[in-house]
């Protein structure tokens, strides 16, 4: 059975990215009511941030030494990330671009996928990733319009940066934007988008 991993990094009232998130999930289990769907609300969620207590903890669990306390109650909660990560065939992730990045939930999470040997390893020719047969869906809001490489735009491309480190290029990628620059078409553009969002989901 296929599943799919929905991951949601934004807790705001009223926010874009979760009529995005809506559109997109509604218009996904409809079209595929025998794939498996779990979701991942980020601000749900206990999410530590990488720290020294974390990178020691996962040293440690690499090299097979054993933990401290406070280590190991953080590395239960990477791994159940990690694991649940890996199991799914699909990853879908809703996010909206904010001080010009991801919110730091969604920063956090995807440090916890940086492990060798699971999602990419060091070879002599640099990372190769390990995660080539997963193929993932973005969406995401921004207020602003963007020209495609803007290097100021650092959420698409954050989140595509490292799923590619992780070996998935099957990317499909939903932005609206610009509706907080034109206020009179704002509503028309969401909508858009919306729709944009819901027809992706029947493909993916
Ligand atoms: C805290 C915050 C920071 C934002 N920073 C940016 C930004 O850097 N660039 C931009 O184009 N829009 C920015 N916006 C507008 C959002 O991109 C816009 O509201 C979009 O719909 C995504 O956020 P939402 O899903 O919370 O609505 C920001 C909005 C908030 C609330």
């Amino acid at each position: 059975m296929t599943t799919t991993l929905f991951i949601k990094a934004n807790n705001r009232q009223g926010a874009v990215t979760s009529r995005l998130y809506d559109a997109f999930f509604n218009s996904y289990r409809e079209a595929h009511p025998n794939d498996a769907v779990v979701e991942v609300d980020l601000y749900q969620e206990r999410i530590p941030l990488l720290d020294d207590i974390m990178i020691s903890g996962n040293f440690k669990s690499a090299m097979g030494m054993e933990l401290s306390e406070e280590e190991q109650a953080v590395r239960d909660i990477v791994n159940r990330h990690l694991e649940q990560f890996l199991a799914a065939d699909k990853l879908v992730f809703a996010f909206p671009l904010w001080n010009l990045t991801v919110p730091a939930v969604l920063h956090a999470y995807l440090d916890y996928m940086h492990h060798p040997r699971k999602t990419f390893k060091y070879t002599e020719q640099g990372l190769v990733g390990l995660l080539g047969d997963k193929k993932a869906a973005l969406l995401n809001a921004r207020g602003g319009i963007y020209a495609e490489g803007d290097p100021s735009e650092m959420a698409v491309s954050f989140v595509k940066n490292h799923l590619n480190v992780f070996g998935i290029t099957d990317i499909t990628t939903i932005i609206i934007e610009g509706h907080n620059q034109f206020r009179d078409r704002s509503e028309e553009i969401i909508e858009e988008g919306l729709r944009r969002a819901a027809e992706a989901a029947k493909l993916f």
